[in-house]
């Protein structure tokens, strides 16, 4: 069944009915100032990091689930009735209830008993603040009294030191209050110079910014006494839970509309500028104040959110495509390309599934999340990889993530998954095809941030491969590490103590263990890094990658090959993983998947066989699973994979984020309805209808779908923030449409289903418009292409030298 539809022109995904069978979220904010909206108004807002510079409350894991949000209350004054026209949290009847979630924005609207009312939910580019535009309407006959609530609870900064350290921060909250505007300012009178706010646009009739007042002990947000009494307290918080809550009193006419409006945002004051006057302890609102009084100004806001819409349309506009698949489309052409850079932005710390507090920016995470965005945002790219790539080890090793607010390594997770440094390769080749900005490879780029370490970004890659090339295990395959691309198969942990993160416990020498995923990786970051070092006139050193992937390749096909697909890895004890002879776990995704798209294999039949393999004992319905047959039962060599029960997340999960690599290795072997068929089983808007079992939103991939060994197979978990958004975005355009971007220009390669009569697309590369037009003449994936009506060599379309700034590309398939 489903809970609301696509509405492809205004790039919206419409929810009609609120109870969804989990919270279906949206972002708010691009830059700086984030939030996460539900489609019943449940979230939280943060400033660049969820949790160093957390806003305003959410409480995960909570009943009813999803509570904490932007919450707007209407109590019609004279019936004393209340509701909120988000259904949370008060959770009435509600007609006509529809969330749109936009890009960048989010609309809740309802009626009840005669009243409209609707919020659109924002943040201005440019600005640290979230606009909240509520407009009521009385659809009655006669006049209506309404009053309007607007409330947020204000978080303690720290999210985690929020949830934990009560002795303290019971004693801590402070609040300033102002005509129609409430200031948070714990912790402001000492070592924090930022400050919160919560404004509105009409005078007053009322606020609340102690809980307790508001709320009334033992009650939730879901029966304010201060609503159901009709008049907020004006209560002052001197600890306990500050919040900010105003009340707007409305006398309507039949069929009168009013706007109000409401500004929660985040400022800071410099150091030295902190308070007006100085030496007292009040908050300086000098450069504050203009903020707050543009934004309340409903003409602004409404201008604030047309530049919003302009800057999606800008930036999806850099790809477009039309097939005759509608769920292809509208992926690529909004969905997917928009969960990609809300995994630029979040990477993967805040969702529903992410608390915000645990993980900061994944090295791997965001390194090959950079093949679904930098298209999009080639500028803000390179300065990710420069931030990433400063937190790279003299070794060539990586820290595992880094805060985004101080972009240090995070040292709780430390480093040692020795997948890690290929990823910069990966990302930063995908940031030259994209832009052809070699200037980046120059850059003097730290050292685990040490100043005075710096080298050219260039070198950080040629550490980054011989990081393999030093910790080769005894077969000569990649050693492994603390782990490799899959988080949980923990080779070196041997963990028996409970709580202990597989992650980061490590027994095991390490000298043994080895991984056939990661000579895949290495086998493709390498030819990457060679066609680098060619093109940099580096030819001797381009030709010496070259004969350690021809090792590697030859490796993995004697030791890293079990006769008819790749065996996965070997353990502490030189024993197979994803072998025939093992009991379960017998053949892997992610080896398979990895190294037929890196192309070994390809001339001997081995890719062939062990792509046919991987469909045979992985594919289902919904997806690949990881791998076959699931563990069982938990096993101290191989880690957290063995934890899960059968069917759920690395233990034999459908895994969304490596599906992908058996699409584009089926398209290396030319399989065009194979590699699109794959991409359907799990494109969520393919699976709309099934919502009910799918459970997650239709409009964004999940990380996992439980796979077959799982009583609940099918179901999604973990939306949102994960590799999947990239790596399906990649797989689709650049393998199955194959729009592919090279250091020398645009690739066209489509390898697409036989019943597509073609397609059409729009390319924005390097700052020409390609046109693309592909047709199909015969079955096959032979593309003749002619480019301004002239036939060309080749499938490389190079840009034009003569300052053309549209071309026109045709390709025939044949
Ligand atoms: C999850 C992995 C994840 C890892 C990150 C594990 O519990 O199963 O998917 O990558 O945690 O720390
Ligand atoms: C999620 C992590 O973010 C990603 O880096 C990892 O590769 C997968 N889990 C698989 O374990």
């Amino acid at each position: 069944m489903k809970y609301g539809y696509f509405d492809d022109r205004n790039r919206e995904y419409v929810i009609t009915q609120p109870d969804t069978p989990l919270p279906w979220i949206n972002y708010l904010g691009c830059e700086a100032y984030f939030g996460i909206i539900s489609n019943t108004a449940g979230g939280y807002s943060f400033y660049r990091d969820a949790r160093l510079r957390r806003l305003t409350r959410y409480r995960y894991n909570n009943v009813p689930m999803d509570s904490g949000g932007r919450y707007v209350y209407l109590r019609d004054d004279e019936s004393k009735e209340f509701w909120s026209p988000s259904w949370q949290p008060t959770r009435n009847e509600l007609k006509d209830y529809s969330c749109r979630h936009g890009m960048g924005y989010t609309t809740i609207g309802s009626s009840y008993s005669g009243i409209e009312a609707s919020t659109r939910y924002f943040v201005p580019l440019g600005e640290n603040l979230e606009i909240w535009q509520l407009t009521v309407t009385n659809r009655r006959a006669t006049r209506a009294k309404v009053s309007a609530f607007g409330s947020i609870e204000f978080c303690l900064w720290d999210a985690q030191d929020d949830a934990t350290n009560f002795q303290r921060n019971f004693n801590t909250g402070q609040v300033e209050v102002e005509p129609g505007v409430i200031y948070h300012k714990t912790e402001y009178r000492e070592r924090r110079n930022h400050f919160a706010y919560f404004a509105c646009s009409e005078l007053d009739a009322g606020f609340d910014t102690q809980r307790e007042a508001f709320l009334g002990a033992y009650r939730g947000w879901d029966k304010p006494a201060a609503v159901e009494a009709g008049q907020l307290t004006n209560s002052i918080a001197h600890g306990w839970s500050p919040i900010g809550a105003h009340q707007v009193k409305l006398d309507l006419a039949p069929g009168e509309t009013r706007q109000i409006v409401f500004v929660l945002g985040y400022h800071e004051n410099s150091v030295d500028q902190k308070f007006d006057p100085p030496g007292s302890q009040i908050i300086n609102k000098t450069t504050v104040k203009p903020v707050i009084a543009k934004y309340l100004v409903a003409a602004q806001a409404d201008a604030a959110f047309e530049s919003l819409r302009q800057y999606w349309e800008k930036t999806l506009s850099v790809f477009q495509v039309n097939t005759p698949d509608v769920h292809t489309n509208r992926m690529v052409n909004i969905w997917n390309a928009y969960q990609c850079m809300a995994t630029f932005n979040m990477s993967r710390s805040a969702s529903f599934f992410e608390s915000g507090i645990g993980r900061g920016l994944g090295f791997r995470d965001s390194n090959q999340d950079l093949l679904g965005f930098v298209h999009m945002v080639p500028a803000r790219a390179r300065e990710r990889i420069l931030d990433l790539a400063s937190t790279q080890l003299r070794t060539g090793g990586a820290y595992h993530q880094y805060q985004p607010l101080t972009k240090r390594g995070n040292n709780d997770i430390g480093g040692g998954f020795n997948d890690d440094p290929h990823w910069l390769i990966v990302g930063v080749s995908a940031y030259i095809k994209e832009t052809g900005d070699w200037s980046i490879l120059d850059e003097p780029v730290p050292f685990d941030n040490e100043p005075g370490s710096e080298v050219p970004l260039y070198e950080h890659l040629r550490r980054s491969f011989r990081y393999t090339l030093d910790r080769l295990g005894p077969h000569g395959l990649p050693l492994i590490g603390r782990a490799d691309w899959n988080d949980c198969l923990n080779l070196n942990c041997f963990s028996d103590t409970p709580g202990q993160s597989f992650q980061t416990t490590t027994n095991k020498e390490g000298k043994v263990a080895e991984s056939v995923f990661i000579a895949g990786l290495f086998v493709f970051a390498g030819r990457e890094l060679a066609d680098i070092a060619t093109r940099r006139g580096l030819a001797e050193e381009s030709s010496s990658y070259l004969a350690e992937v021809a090792k590697m390749e030859k490796v993995t096909l004697e030791h890293g090959w079990d006769g008819e697909w790749f065996l996965r890895a070997y353990d502490d004890f030189g024993a197979k993983i994803g072998s025939k002879e093992c009991e379960e776990g017998k053949i892997f995704i992610e080896s398979n998947g990895f190294c037929v798209l890196a192309g070994i294999g390809l001339d001997d039949g081995k890719a062939a066989s062990a792509m046919a393999n991987t469909g045979k004992y992985l594919a289902t319905q919904h997806g690949l699973v990881v791998q076959q047959p699931a563990y069982s039962q938990y096993y101290l060599n191989l880690g957290e994979i063995s934890s899960y029960p059968p069917g759920y997340k690395e233990n034999a999960g459908i895994f969304c984020h490596v599906n992908p690599w058996v699409m584009i290795g089926e398209t290396r072997l030319g399989h065009g309805d194979l590699a699109h068929d794959y991409y359907s089983r799990i494109n969520p808007s393919a699976r709309e209808e099934i919502g009910d079992l799918h459970r997650c939103e239709p409009y964004v991939y999940a990380q996992m779908i439980a796979g077959k060994d799982a009583p609940t197979f099918g179901e999604a978990k973990n939306s949102w923030l994960t590799g999947t958004a990239a790596w399906n975005y990649y797989a689709i355009v650049q393998w199955i449409l194959g729009v592919r971007t090279t250091l020398d220009g645009l690739e066209i390669a489509p390898v697409i289903p036989k019943s597509w009569p073609g397609f059409t697309a729009t390319r924005t590369f390097r700052g020409v418009v390609y046109k693309i037009a592909i047709e199909r003449e015969g079955e096959g994936n032979h593309i003749a292409l002619t480019v301004d009506g002239a036939p060309i060599e080749g499938k490389v379309v190079t840009p034009p030298t003569d300052g053309r700034k549209e071309v026109s590309v045709k390709g025939i398939l044949s």
